[in-house]
């Protein structure tokens, strides 16, 4: 599997975005499409992009009960997409049940990524709003290998978890890593950050970058930079 930038697209609409995607005239680009967006310009949006050559990462985090999400997974099979993700507190038998929605009737499918335990939630929220008393890093493991289980491709995870997840699940287990700066870049809202060059280093499978590409003076010249730094 090729290591690869993911572009987040954090725009507020459509027309944002195409401004962005007009600067990109050679390149085919992998993008994250979001609840915001798609909520907001629709399945059409992912029609656009696919049109223009983009790869798709479709962010919605589906979690319901495991009929609603074959049933929903069925639909972003026939919209294209090429990555999309489900919460894999959902249980195995949901992720299952999203794994089976997706395949295609020549058995080929988007790729399936699980979410494990939010970073926005703390372990204090974890026990008091979940109870869910066990430490965070052991929580986010046994959903990483519930997700192996279930057939999954692999997690969202910081890249400093990267490493610990192939490790017990296998380097073939996607490690799709936000929390990417470069090194001379400012730092934001994210804690626990990491340069390309370190994420390639720690094994991480693909890197999901957006205001260190999005709000870059010269957009395209930092996502090339981040190609250099991460792929090679
Ligand atoms: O702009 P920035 O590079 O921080 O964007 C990172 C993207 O990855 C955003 O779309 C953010 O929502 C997403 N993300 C994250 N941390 C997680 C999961 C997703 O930053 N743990």
């Amino acid at each position: 599997m090729g290591r690869d930038v993911i572009i987040a697209c954090d725009f507020d609409g459509k027309d944002e975005l195409m401004k962005f995607l007009s600067l990109f005239e050679k390149e085919s680009l992998y993008l994250k499409v979001g609840m915001e967006l798609f909520y907001a310009a629709g399945p059409e949006i992912i029609k656009e992009i696919k049109s223009r050559g983009h790869k798709i990462f479709l962010d919605l985090k589906l979690h319901d009960i495991p009929n609603t999400v074959m049933k929903a997974m069925r639909v972003l099979r026939d919209l294209d997409v090429d990555m999309c993700n489900v919460h894999a507190a959902g249980t195995i038998a949901m992720m299952e049940a999203a794994i089976k929605g997706l395949t295609k009737e020549d058995g080929s499918r988007p790729l399936l990524i699980a979410v494990t335990q939010l970073t926005s939630t703390s372990q204090e929220r974890m026990e008091k709003d979940l109870l869910i008393e066990k430490p965070i890093d052991e929580v986010v493991m046994h959903y990483a290998n519930n997700a192996k289980i279930a057939g999954l491709d692999g997690i969202v995870c910081s890249p400093l978890e990267a490493g610990k997840v192939h490790e017990k699940c296998g380097a073939d287990f996607l490690t799709i890593t936000p929390g990417v700066r470069f090194a001379d870049g400012e730092v934001g809202d994210q804690v626990r950050v990491m340069t390309p060059a370190q994420a390639k280093e720690i094994g991480s499978d693909y890197i999901v970058v957006g205001r260190p590409i999005t709000q870059a003076e010269n957009p395209v010249e930092a996502y090339r930079r981040c190609v250099k730094e991460f792929v090679g």
